[in-house]
């Protein structure tokens, strides 16, 4: 396209200032801002911009509260209130694993920035004694499944697992599975797509730019995952493999239980189209999402869109009214997931987040800013269970598999590399007890199965560990998942035997370790 095509583009969508510095540039500069821009739809960015502003200004004002009801006990299954039905549940998502009925669909498409690394963030190490990335993690409780599957089943299966990545992480994620043998798991089963991008703007709608000749971009939100599966081939792939249901989570959770057998279980002896894996909301002031009805469509309703009364609002039990705390973590049918492809995608609106977005000046000046100054727009992967016909909510512990990564170690922080290691090793060292084991001291006596209150290791209401950074846990202990995928399986390694607090177990055998290694 000639330069002057493109800026008569641009004045017609109002974002000429895009080419101010256009005779600064090199000409290699010049090709790749034409390249950015030929590849946009403006009128369809400034009609995005436009309908999300409009949703936001008017969803600041008005309160959900009157509109919303709790959800009810007939969609609800929970490990804790249905212990009976939970090996039934295991049983029948085991099944359909094992027929190869199952994908997994990783959401790795998000920029970490508050974390501040700057590689994806499934290659992040929290320190475990093993030193195993969120990635390893995620592949090893993938090739366990599918030998559970196996063992009970007496036929091969796979998992296919689904990848999604953006602009910013795609090569890096690409190149670390492959560097890594994709840790085991078939090539062919492991799926890289990519996310879309949009433009972030100013209050105005103005496009920024991030250099004098490059747009300040940013991928479009874990719901952009929806147009990504459409236009990337992603669900003629699935419907190639035969694949029924999808598990969808996301990459900073060190505990999720990818393919969770009881979840999909649960999913499919229901019924159930979409399925939402909540943990429960303790605290009433806790900025999570909880998933309710509003208006008689399931939803999540941010902290921020109630008022403190509802939050604090208790149910008979003693528990909080709207408790189920939104974990992006879902499992869709198949069908459900290529309607909402095909015909439901278009409907669903950006939100908005109001960040500091670095940005080039009139005069040429990078200018950082200190308070937000523009905005990013974003879709939500859980935007879509207004469209479900059944939608069911699977309620689990949070100690047990929830605990994500976001923030970088610090005094205050919440939701660290700190409190991940510690959260994982918390529940590996719970399964030694349950399968048996004990821990013992260096004067030879049993550690207390539950720690002192308050002590370490202790997380407070809010998820904050009480421990300090740097500090660790009175025991440590790892299992792989190759050995386990949820505590099973370790009576004959751990049964009757005492360890010291460090303990790690893989698939070459149990070891103590010692304060820096095997
Ligand atoms: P977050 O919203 O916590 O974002 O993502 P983030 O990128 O991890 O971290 P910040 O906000 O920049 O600090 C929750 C999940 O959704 C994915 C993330 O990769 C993570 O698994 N995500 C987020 C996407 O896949 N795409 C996006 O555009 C945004």
């Amino acid at each position: 396209m000639d330069p002057s095509r493109l800026a008569a583009r641009l004045a017609e969508a109002g974002q000429s200032h895009l080419l101010q510095f256009w005779k600064e540039l090199s000409p290699e500069e010049q090709s790749d801002l034409t390249f950015d821009l030929q590849g946009m739809d403006f009128q369809e960015i400034n009609g995005f911009f436009q309908k999300a502003m409009e949703t936001s200004s008017g969803s600041k004002q008005e309160k959900m509260d009157s509109r919303m009801e709790p959800v009810p006990r007939e969609v609800l299954g929970s490990v804790t209130r249905d212990r009976e039905r939970l090996k039934d549940w295991e049983e029948a998502g085991l099944r359909c694993i094992s027929q190869s009925k199952v994908a997994v669909l990783l959401l790795a498409g998000g920029q970490g920035t508050r974390l501040g690394v700057s590689y994806p963030k499934g290659m992040y190490d929290v320190g475990l004694p093993s030193h195993k990335t969120l990635f390893e993690i995620q592949a090893q409780r993938i090739l366990k499944l599918q030998q559970l599957a196996e063992q009970n089943h007496h036929v091969k299966s796979h998992v296919p697992w689904y990848i999604m990545t953006s602009g910013r992480t795609m090569e890096a994620t690409k190149a670390y599975f492959s560097q890594h043998q994709y840790f085991g798991l078939d090539q062919n089963n492991v799926i890289f797509f990519q996310q879309g991008m949009l433009p972030a703007m100013d209050y105005e709608g103005k496009i920024l730019l991030e250099k004098r000749g490059k747009l300040s971009m940013a991928p479009d939100g874990n719901g952009g995952l929806y147009r990504a599966l459409g236009n990337q081939g992603i669900m003629e792939d699935m419907e190639r493999r035969g694949v029924e249901f999808v598990h969808v989570y996301c990459v900073d959770n060190i505990l999720v239980k990818v393919a969770d057998p009881a979840f999909i279980g649960f999913c499919v002896k229901k019924g159930a189209d979409c399925g939402a894996k909540v943990v429960e909301k303790t605290n009433p002031t806790e900025a999570v999402g909880v998933v309710c009805k509003v208006d008689g469509h399931y939803k999540v309703v941010e902290y921020s869109e109630i008022t403190l009364a509802t939050a604090e609002k208790r149910s008979a039990d003693g528990r909080l009214l709207f408790n189920a705390g939104n974990v992006a973590n879902h499992v869709f049918s198949f069908s459900f997931l290529r309607d909402v492809v095909e015909k439901y995608e278009p409907e669903l609106q950006h939100h908005v987040a109001q960040k500091k977005i670095p940005y080039v000046d009139p005069e040429g000046r990078l200018v950082k800013p200190d308070k937000p100054n523009g905005i990013k727009m974003e879709k939500f992967v859980f935007d879509i269970f207004q469209f479900a016909k059944t939608f069911v909510v699977y309620e689990v512990l949070r100690e047990d598999e929830f605990s994500p990564l976001k923030n970088a170690d610090s005094q205050d922080a919440k939701d660290t590399p700190t409190t991940a290691r510690h959260a994982l090793m918390s529940l590996h060292h719970r399964w030694v007890l349950t399968a048996g084991g004990h821990f013992i001291d260096e004067n030879g006596r049993h550690v207390p199965a539950i720690p002192r209150s308050g002590g370490a290791g202790s997380f407070s209401d809010d998820g904050k560990t009480n421990l300090k950074d740097g500090t660790d846990l009175p025991i440590k202990c790892e299992i792989s998942p190759l050995v386990s995928y949820g505590g099973e399986g370790l009576e004959e390694l751990v049964k009757g035997k005492e360890f010291q607090p460090n303990l790690m177990i893989d698939e070459t055998g149990v070891h103590q370790l010692v304060k820096n290694g095997v």
